[in-house]
This record gives structure tokens, sequence and C-alpha cells, in this order.
């Protein structure tokens, strides 16, 4: 038979019968596809891996537990051919070819009238490769392409022009700690597809310097505020160039919903009748501890965790935050915007029953390369912030959890 390539479909199973035969590792990893196909699928298979088992068990395929018998592939529109037994593998695959069922061979890719392409899923589109020729088939390599295409488009570092229309609008993007690599891949993509993106000093700031010329890169704490509050001034840069029809990235730090503002933001456009999404980032509250060898929970040590902000004195009537509550948990108290104020709000705690002893770590800028983690107790944390200089940004962790992990992050 001369070489052709393989001529590339996608196929339409959605309630066609599609026969399985086989249930071990190649099932196990295809099975999924054909599920969220909507293919009815049949396994034939005297066993199967318990991932395998469990969809059978969720009603997600029909698993007839026996060998391969003649005449399996009766009412099939496709065929995946995967047992362990090369004998039953081929009088499948003739049976398939004599009922003219395209089929997928796993021992035999020369053999097959079928090839699984690598897939994976970016905004919409199923990216799928294929070798040109049996010979030249390589899965590794078709995978890496798959890879390569399908990352670049979710980071942003492959940009395929959208020529539907593009909304204008506001994405409000949590950019997380600081770390450019700790931002979700959608917050990515959009910034990558930005024309406009406003940020807060803190967050993946190095990510700016990556976007192409023509993106306007405004900081959001230099917006003129004159009459307005600053955040007032914020939300009206943020209508104003949507209104110019651009795609505009409100890029902050952490989550956009943690201390954050972000729903400020996304009130003041919704009234100007500004089309906006919002993008979860991590945040600072827990990934910051983390990323100093703190977890916020421990088995045995702490079954909770309370993120407060610190930013105003316990003492003050604008404060929130009911601290002598707090002092009476046993769990981890996360403290965020809390620096200038640690003197008052330790005293605050000890006073209502905190013991003066409790473990206290300060991180800050934390996942950045200027990342650092200064120790103290509740009674010392004052004094060590001011004789090690502690400066904000950073994250205070109160709790035993601060001396589970061992110490060699800083
Ligand atoms: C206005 S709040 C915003 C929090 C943010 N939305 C989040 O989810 O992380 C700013 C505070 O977050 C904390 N923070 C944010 N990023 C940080 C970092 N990389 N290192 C230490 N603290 C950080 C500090 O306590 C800082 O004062």
């Amino acid at each position: 038979m001369a070489e052709h390539p393989a001529y590339p479909v996608g196929l339409r199973l959605t309630g066609r019968r599609v026969v399985v035969i086989g249930g071990g590792q190649v099932a196990q990893r295809r099975l999924p596809a054909l599920i969220a196909a909507g293919a009815d699928v049949l396994l034939v298979s005297p066993e199967a891996t318990p991932s395998v088992e469990a969809m059978a068990d969720a009603g997600e395929i029909t698993w007839e537990r026996r060998v391969y018998t003649l005449g399996d592939l009766a009412d099939a529109w496709y065929a995946l051919i995967a047992t362990g037994d090369p004998d039953a593998n081929a009088a499948a695959s003739a049976e398939a070819e004599r009922r003219r069922v395209w089929c997928v061979r796993s021992d035999n890719a020369d053999a097959a009238t079928a090839w699984t392409p690598a897939t994976g899923h970016s905004e919409g589109v199923t990216v799928a490769v294929l070798t040109t020729d049996a010979k030249g088939r390589d899965p590794r390599h078709t995978a890496a392409i798959r890879d390569a295409v399908v990352e670049g488009l979710r980071d942003g570092t492959l940009v395929a022009p959208h020529h539907r229309t593009r909304t204008a609008g506001v994405a409000l993007v949590g950019g997380g700690p600081g770390d450019p690599d700790l931002i979700t891949v959608r917050g990515r993509r959009l910034l990558a597809e930005a024309d406009v993106v406003i940020a807060d000093r803190l967050g993946p700031r190095d990510l700016l310097a990556e976007l192409p010329p023509h993106v306007e890169v405004i900081d959001a704490a230099k917006i003129p505020y004159g009459r307005y509050m600053a955040q007032e001034a914020i939300n009206n840069a943020l209508i104003e160039h949507a209104r110019q029809g651009k795609s505009v990235v409100r890029l902050k730090g952490g989550d956009p919903y943690v201390f954050g503002r972000g729903m400020e933001e996304l009130q003041a456009l919704a009234e100007a009748g500004i089309a906006c999404t919002v993008v979860p980032g991590i945040s600072s509250s827990i990934s910051v501890p983390g990323a100093a060898g703190i977890p916020v929970t421990h088995r045995g040590v702490a079954h909770e965790f309370t993120v407060v902000s610190g930013h105003v004195a316990p003492d003050d009537e604008r404060s929130l935050v009911d601290w002598p509550s707090l002092a009476k948990l046993t769990g981890t108290l996360v403290v965020l915007m809390g620096v200038d104020k640690i003197g008052k709000i330790a005293e605050t705690l000890i006073a209502h029953g905190k013991p003066a002893g409790t473990p206290v770590a300060l991180v800050q800028e934390g996942t950045t390369a200027s990342q650092r983690r200064v120790d103290a107790t509740l009674e010392t944390v004052a004094e060590t912030v001011r004789t090690q200089e502690v400066r904000p940004p950073a994250v205070i962790v109160i709790g035993e959890v601060v001396t589970v992990g061992p110490r060699t992050s800083a």
C-alpha cells in the first residue's frame, strides 16, 4: 500500500456507539475524551484499571467483563483496540475492517485504520497533532508539539489574533503574590491580549516588561486623582479606556477580592454599563507563608486559619476586626497590611489571652527575589520589626504552624 498521509477529521460521537476492547492503561488514557465527546462507550474486557472501573461504576461507560468475541463491533461507529493479546487485537481489527468501522490499535499503528492525535484545548479550540505517516510516528514528538502550541496560546507567548470582534471591556486579573510564574494561565493570556494594563505596585510587575510596545501600561498609584479619591480615579480610568473600545486589564496583587477592592471596581464598571470579568489569583495570605516554609494549617497543629487586615490598629474605631475573639482562637492568624500596627496588634492579642510566647513570622516581599523571613514571638515582634527593619509588603503569621517546617527557606 502506498504511504499517504492520514486525513485529519473530527468525529462527532454524541450518542454513537464506540467499542473499546481492553481496559488497561491505554483505555484509561483515552476514555475521558470519548466520554467528554458524549460517545456511548461499550468496554469489553475481563479486567480494568481502578480508574476505568470507577468510570463504569459512575455510569459513564458500559462494561462487559469478558474477552472480545466476534460480533462485538456490530453497532460500532468507532473502535479502540487495546488488549494485551495480539491475537485478540488482530481478530477485532479484522472485524472492524470488515464492518468498515474506523479502528485505532494500540499495538500496531501500521495495521490501524485510524490514529489518535495528541490533543489539547485552548480558548475553545482543540489542537490535534498527527504525524504524517506510520513510519515517522513519534508520539513524544507530536505530544511536544501539542504542548508547545497549547502552552504558547495559554500563556500568550504564541499569539493567534481573534478574527471575531473582540469585546472591549475590563478584566480584573489577580496577578498572584509577585513571582511572575504565579499568575493564572487565563490571567496571563488576557494580559497578552490587552491594549491597556492598569497595574498595582504589588503583584507580578516583571510581566509588564514583557508586554509588546503598543500596550499602554499605567501605574495605578500614579493616576492623578485631584478632586476624586484615588480609587475613584482608578475606576474612572478603567471606564474611560473601556469606553474607547480598548481591552483593559486591571492587574492586581494576589486575588482581586482579598483586600483588593475588586468588588468596588466591578460595581463601578457595572454602573457604567461596562462588561467586566474577574480572574482569581493566588492570594499572598496563603502563598507567601508557603513560600517561606509555613503551612497555614497542619494536621494536629492548626485546623483553621483566619486572614485579617491590620491596616488600622485594634483600638481604632474604624476597625472591623474582633481582636479579643481572635485571641481565643487556637488556629493560625494571618495578618495582611499589619507591619505598622503589629505592636498594638500583639499587645491586644496578649491582653485577651493569647500566650506571649506564640510564634510569629513576618515574610517580606514573598515569592520575589527579595523574599525575607523574620521570626519572633508575640512578645518580641514589635521590637524585632524595629531592629530588623521589616517593611511592607509583608504577611504576618501568628501561631504554632510557624515552627512546624524545617527552617531552610528565608
Ligand atoms: C492591599 S493587600 C492586597 C492583598 C492581595 N489582594 C492578596 O490577595 O494577596 C496588600 C497586602 O498583601 C500582602 N502582600 C501582598 N503581596 C505580598 C508579598 N509578595 N509579600 C508579602 N506580603 C504581600 C501584604 O500584607 C500587603 O500589605
